[in-house]
């Protein structure tokens, strides 16, 4: 395997997985229409892993995915040109909870339909190995800590219903036996930090939904003062706990997801991406603090509808049949994305 097509890879977890996809000795095709990233981020890529410019090892491709006929001709393209895709990595899609209680049908297209375009053409091209960004949210308010694959698929909200329903399609096209798919999807837990460098980042739109990039634009000063959503939650300081994994180690589980899928038989193979061990809010708040000698000014408000007390993964599955496990520290996810924020208080804007 030597050429990959990468959907959503201007993203932030795409962004940073091409970094060490291009570091391990990939040539990458990035499919991406640029809704929530900017292309700053693959110019960012290109000059960590010394390459002077796009179309060397690394080419963009600005579309949506459930463009048929656009998808279709960068399959054909590559084929002409003697590099055939032999793999995609699928990020694009939308990640709001939020969004997707207002907006359910836009997470209907473009996550699931959206999938299943690209599988169509996936198939027509003989492309049979594909990672999927799937997600924790799909296993709902799961009572079993750490919560193992086996637990039950009980997604709360209309992302997380897309989510699971992908990674259902996926089960349902590998067992009709029609094609030698090699499935992994990979449920990530709580995504955080930045490559070390400062060049690439999350870089989120408008007000930032999530804990992370909300306190990094407190400490910044974009952000006045951090609301914690209810601190009366049944753990020890009543905040609710994550399983926070630093991006570049989440990167580094998709290297590890392709070498797994091309050493063995065709599969679904659906595994857990986290650290396995869960943090509070203050805890966060606190590990922050530290990181960057920054005063990290909060309330505590009502909870936030749909949150869950406790959440984190069991990383059995992936440290047995990858090899693969998160290496990185809380404090380096801080230290990390707080130099991001800090060489780029705007993002990439
Ligand atoms: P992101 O928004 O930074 O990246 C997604 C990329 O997909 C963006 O570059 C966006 O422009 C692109 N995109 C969106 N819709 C598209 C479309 N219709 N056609 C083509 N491109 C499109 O998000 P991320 O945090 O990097 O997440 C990547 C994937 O991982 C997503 O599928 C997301 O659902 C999943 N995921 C994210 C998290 C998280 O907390 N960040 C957790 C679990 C799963
Ligand atoms: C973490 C904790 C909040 C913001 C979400 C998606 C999930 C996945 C990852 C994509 C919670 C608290 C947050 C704030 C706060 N994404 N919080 N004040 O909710 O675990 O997961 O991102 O797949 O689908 O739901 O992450 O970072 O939003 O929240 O108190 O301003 O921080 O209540 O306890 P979450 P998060």
């Amino acid at each position: 395997m030597k050429n990959i097509l990468v959907t959503g890879g201007a993203g932030f977890i795409g962004s940073h997985t091409c970094l060490v996809l291009l570091e391990a000795g990939y040539n990458l095709i990035v499919f991406d229409s640029l809704i929530n990233s900017s292309s700053k981020s693959l110019s960012r890529v290109l000059e960590l892993s010394g390459i002077n410019d796009f179309g060397e090892r690394l080419s963009l491709v600005k579309g949506d995915i459930r463009n048929f006929s656009l998808l279709q001709d960068v399959f054909k393209n590559s084929k002409e040109k003697g590099m055939p895709i032999d793999a995609v990595i699928h990020f694009a899609g939308l990640k709001s909870v939020s969004e997707s209680i207002t907006e359910p049908l836009k997470y209907w297209d473009v996550n699931v339909n959206g999938t299943r375009i690209l599988l169509d053409i996936m198939q027509d091209h003989d492309c049979y190995t594909l990672v999927f960004s799937s997600s924790a949210t799909i296993y709902g308010s799961s009572q079993q800590m750490p919560i193992s694959e086996s637990a039950d698929i009980k997604p709360i909200n209309p992302y997380g219903t897309s989510k699971a329903s992908v990674e259902q399609m996926l089960s349902d096209a590998f067992y009709s036996n029609l094609y030698p798919l090699k499935v992994a999807c990979l449920r990530y837990f709580n995504p955080v930090g930045a490559h070390p460098s400062g060049l690439i980042g999350e870089d989120p739109l408008g007000i930032p939904d999530n804990l992370f990039p909300f306190v990094s634009q407190v400490a910044i000063g974009r952000e006045s003062l951090l609301r914690i959503f209810g601190a009366d939650w049944n753990t020890p300081d009543g905040t609710p706990i994550r399983d926070y994994i630093h991006v570049m180690d989440l990167a580094e589980g998709h290297l590890c997801a392709l070498n797994y899928l091309e050493k063995n038989q065709p599969q679904i193979f659906k595994v857990n991406l986290g650290t396995g061990r869960g943090y509070s809010v203050f805890e966060v708040i606190n590990a922050f603090e530290v990181a960057t000698d920054k005063k990290i000014p909060y309330e505590i408000v009502d909870r936030r509808k749909g949150d869950v007390a406790v959440n984190y993964a069991d990383i059995s599955l992936a440290k047995r049949e990858m090899n693969w496990y998160a290496k990185r520290t809380l404090n380096s996810s801080c230290i990390d994305g707080w130099r991001w924020q800090l060489s780029n208080p705007n993002g990439y804007k």
